[in-house]
């Protein structure tokens, strides 16, 4: 297991530069996840950690080694991609065990590490299969299976997941996340899905544009998202975003709308930054919003748009002034579409961003 540092990481195409000046530090033995919109450039990192791309500035570093100018073989690492190629005249078997070939490992302890994968990823009954013969889903266990029986010192995973059904997916994420607690294997995993960046992640990194927006826990981008993208991309259903200005009136914060005041009772003087001359946005996550009864200086009325019903819960996505808002409301609560309702706002756990 290993650490991986990024200095300075620049890659262009062309004139197009895909990754602007990166930096970043991943632990020894944690469980990384590059989260962002697609084209914002994962893949573009990852293959440059892995030695498929190469770097037009900066620096790579596994473990100590400095590896910027050394070929894929010689870094001692392992890939799973979305579609990830298998040798088609080989059994399931067979492929997996192609990734040990040259590994010095005794027997003993391979053997081991295949019983694990198998187990693991439930592939037994595919292991005399070729390739034509599995869908792509039991395809990309066995990729993966490939890479575990290899134990390198980093995994690197491009999208693993993505092709596999909702109902695989989410167990594979919980023995994915499980097994490299188990192996201690560094590992980066590329997802453009929020919500498996938040449920796998020790650390996520949120790009956008060929930049590091934000590094930390899923608790602390969650809590404290250092920008209005990284707000709005991580959470489900999205932040509430309100455009207005922040006013202080004595002990009181105020929120200045388009058309509307709203007294913000418990937001702290923290949580404003101290200074909030140029907030021009105030954003609310959806669990913080709530209908009440009556209408007050810290409420906001806005109509039913639709209700989405999710089984424990439903979604009501409300509209004011041309814009969407989502609130999380238990099943039991009936709204009718196009029903006027008196929202309240809880000012504690309001955010507030200089972007409009
Ligand atoms: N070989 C290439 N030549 C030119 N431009 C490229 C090349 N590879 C990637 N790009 C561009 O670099 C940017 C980043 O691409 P990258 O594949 O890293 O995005 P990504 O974040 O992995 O997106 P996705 O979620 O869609 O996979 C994109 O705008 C892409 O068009
Ligand atoms: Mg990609």
């Amino acid at each position: 297991m290993s650490s991986i540092v990024i200095q300075n990481l620049r890659k262009e195409f062309g004139h197009f530069t895909a990754i602007d000046g990166l930096n970043l530090q991943v632990a020894k033995g944690d469980f990384c996840v590059f989260l962002g919109p697609s084209g914002c450039g994962k893949t573009t990192t990852l293959n440059c950690i892995a030695g498929l791309e190469e770097v037009t500035s900066g620096k790579i570093f596994i473990g100590d080694r400095d590896v910027t100018d050394l070929p894929p073989h010689e870094r001692d690492i392992a890939m799973v991609f979305q579609s990830s190629l298998l040798y088609p005249h080989l059994s399931a078997k067979k492929n997996i065990m192609t990734s040990v070939i040259h590994s010095k490992d005794k027997a003993d302890v391979v053997q081991q590490r295949f019983e694990n994968a198998v187990r693991i990823l439930e592939i037994n009954h595919l292991l005399d299969k070729k390739p034509s013969e599995m869908s792509g889903g039991e395809r990309q266990r066995i990729a993966m299976a490939k890479v575990i029986v290899r134990n390198p010192v980093c995994f690197l995973m491009d999208e693993p997941l993505a092709a596999l059904d909702a109902s695989l997916r989410q167990s594979l994420r919980t023995e994915l996340t499980r097994l490299q607690k188990d192996l201690g294997v560094t590992t980066v995993f590329v997802t453009h899905d929020q919500v498996e960046a938040m449920t796998m992640g020790d650390k996520i990194m949120v790009m956008n544009k060929g930049k590091l927006e934000q590094y930390g826990t899923p608790l602390e981008i969650y809590e404290n998202p250092k920008s209005k993208f990284v707000a709005g991309f991580v959470g489900s259903p999205k932040m509430n975003f309100f455009p207005g200005e922040l006013e202080r009136k004595g002990d009181e914060f105020v929120f200045n709308g388009s058309g509307y005041s709203i007294s913000l009772e418990s937001l702290k003087w923290e949580r404003t930054g101290g200074d909030f001359t140029g907030i021009r946005s105030m954003g609310i996550r959806p669990e913080n919003m709530r209908i009440s009864s009556e209408e007050g200086p810290n409420t906001l009325a806005m109509k039913v748009y639709n209700v989405e019903n999710l089984g424990k819960e439903s979604v009501v996505i409300l509209v004011r002034d041309e814009r969407q808002y989502r609130i999380i409301v238990s099943a039991e609560t009936k709204v009718q579409i196009d029903e006027i309702l008196d929202i309240s706002i809880d000012g504690k756990f309001a955010h507030f961003f200089h972007e409009a």
